[in-house]
């Protein structure tokens, strides 16, 4: 595939790679995994000479952020912004993934929770609004020396870098915000703070393309600057209007790219974890998550155990394999979290299981390998997430699964806008409905799996990250020529 010719500044919070030093003093690296790195990494592969702009997490991170930079490392060119360690936290721990994380997955507890004071404005300020004061000035700087036209912004932890960016570049630099996470209505918008409101509000409307996973994301956008800030709308055009400036809003569905994982799948660390999980009795449920209160783990465990329950003909018939990745650990509703999590597999476990079966195998640690082999192997997976910006879990298993196996699929993931149609469908709250998913799911006729997984495969192979990437890069143009 032809690149595009434009340089590209892009920039995240989490960083492809991540350095440290060995034993002997040497400085190693690692590369970062997860949806949103990777599918920038395809960016990154259509833009040659691009730099990618991400936060500083390691004492070694910090050092390499302080050289004259781009840091060159394999394909890549990053440079790092280093952040007082307060601020940071402040805005990670307090502001990006509790409160705009929790208002957007819908959360929050409301007649509790949250509550707003002082500490919360301290934290927009002096976290918030700090870190990415520092990624402005970083991208701003890139841009410049690198001579690069345009600015990728990537989530949430970036809402207020569009404005900070405009204002120390001008408009000569194509500004594009892309957000991986739900975008909810604007009830829920009402939730935040006036000031944040309005302040992220107004900071992305001076992008110049902002774009979703959905167009439900994007039209929940609309109506909420159109509500919030009174800006003039076309839900049609996909515009917004506001302030004199035209601001394009789109949707671009993330995927994945499928032979990547047809390669991963023959790899030796995967067929070696294929050993282990070939090894558990009956048919194999799967789920493989972030341990994030939004992916809705437990409420999944209450489901299986009552699918149990209902059917007890399915007892030894089948092992749910959890694999689930710690994450946000410092973030006190998320520690809680993984606790309730053990406490819910301890209760299925005692409740229906054999000295001779486990109904559910917990495995708590980043394993991917075991992943991609439980991708081939599963008869179901479940995805049964609160809310989901799109879900690439579901994709991913879709193309590696070798056993026509069943995706249940919670209607409020970004990935049902494009799967629905092949899937068992879930309220991610009804606990009985999900239980007789996954029985259907189970014990569905050959014929039946063997059509739906077909469709899954399809749908995932007709849209891949580089579709992807080639939709953004296509309307960028269209928006200069337009401009
Ligand atoms: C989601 C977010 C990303 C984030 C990732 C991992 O996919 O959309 O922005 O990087 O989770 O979370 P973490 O907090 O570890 O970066």
């Amino acid at each position: 595939m032809a690149h595009s010719g434009e340089r590209f500044v892009i920039v995240s919070n989490r960083s492809p790679v991540s350095f440290s030093r060995s034993e002997s003093g040497e400085r190693e690296y690692s590369r970062g995994a997860g949806g949103l790195v990777t599918a920038l990494n395809a960016v990154v592969r259509r833009s040659e000479g691009s730099v990618w702009v991400a936060s500083a997490t390691t004492e070694e991170d910090a050092k390499v952020s302080r050289e004259p930079a781009p840091y060159e490392v394999e394909d890549l060119r990053v440079t790092l912004v280093e952040h007082a360690p307060e601020a940071y936290d402040l805005m990670y721990n307090r502001i990006a993934n509790p409160l705009l994380w929790f208002v957007q997955h819908g959360l929050y507890d409301l007649p509790y929770s949250p509550l707003f004071g002082e500490d919360t404005r301290r934290a927009w300020e002096e976290g918030y609004l700090t870190v990415n004061r520092n990624f402005a000035e970083v991208a701003a700087h890139t841009a410049e020396s690198e001579r690069a036209s345009v600015v990728l912004l990537h989530d949430y932890q970036l809402y207020m870098t569009p404005l900070f960016l405009r204002e120390r570049l001008g408009r000569g630099v194509l500004i594009s915000f892309f957000l991986h996470i739900p975008w909810p209505g604007p009830e829920e918008w009402r939730i935040l703070p006036g000031y944040m409101r309005r302040g992220i509000l107004e900071s992305l409307l001076a992008a110049d393309v902002l774009a979703f996973h959905t167009h439900r994301y994007a039209r929940n956008f609309m109506d909420t600057v159109s509500e919030v800030l009174g800006a003039e709308t076309s839900v049609g055009e996909g515009v917004v209007r506001y302030d004199g400036r035209e601001v394009w809003v789109r949707a671009y569905p993330i995927s994945i790219d499928p032979a990547e994982f047809e390669e991963l799948s023959q790899s030796e660390a995967v067929l070696k974890e294929e050993e282990f999980v070939k090894g558990l009795p009956g048919r194999l449920l799967l789920r493989v998550d972030r341990m994030d209160l939004s992916k809705n783990i437990v409420r999944g465990f209450a489901a299986y155990g009552r699918m149990l329950e209902l059917h007890p003909e399915m007892r030894e018939q089948v092992t749910f394999l959890a694999q689930l990745q710690p994450s946000r650990q410092n973030v006190p509703e998320y520690a809680a979290y993984a606790e309730a999590i053990e406490q819910a597999v301890e209760e299925v476990n005692e409740r229906h299981g054999t000295d001779s079966w486990h109904p559910v195998e917990l495995s708590m640690q980043d394993n991917f390998p075991r992943s991609v082999a439980a991708y081939k192997n599963y008869d179901a997976l479940l995805v049964n997430a609160v809310r989901d910006g799109m879900n690439l879990v579901a994709k991913e298993a879709a193309v590696a699964n070798e056993k026509d196996g069943v995706l249940v699929l919670s209607e409020t993931a970004g990935a049902h806008e494009e799967l629905g149609e092949h899937a068992l469908t879930v309220n991610p709250f009804d606990v009985d409905e999900q239980a007789e998913a996954l029985y259907q799911a189970l014990t569905m006729p050959a014929e039946e799996r063997r059509q739906r997984a077909q469709a899954l495969r399809k749908t995932v192979e007709s849209n891949t990250i580089e579709d992807w990437v080639e939709a953004q890069l296509k309307d960028i143009v269209a928006y200069r020529d337009h401009r």
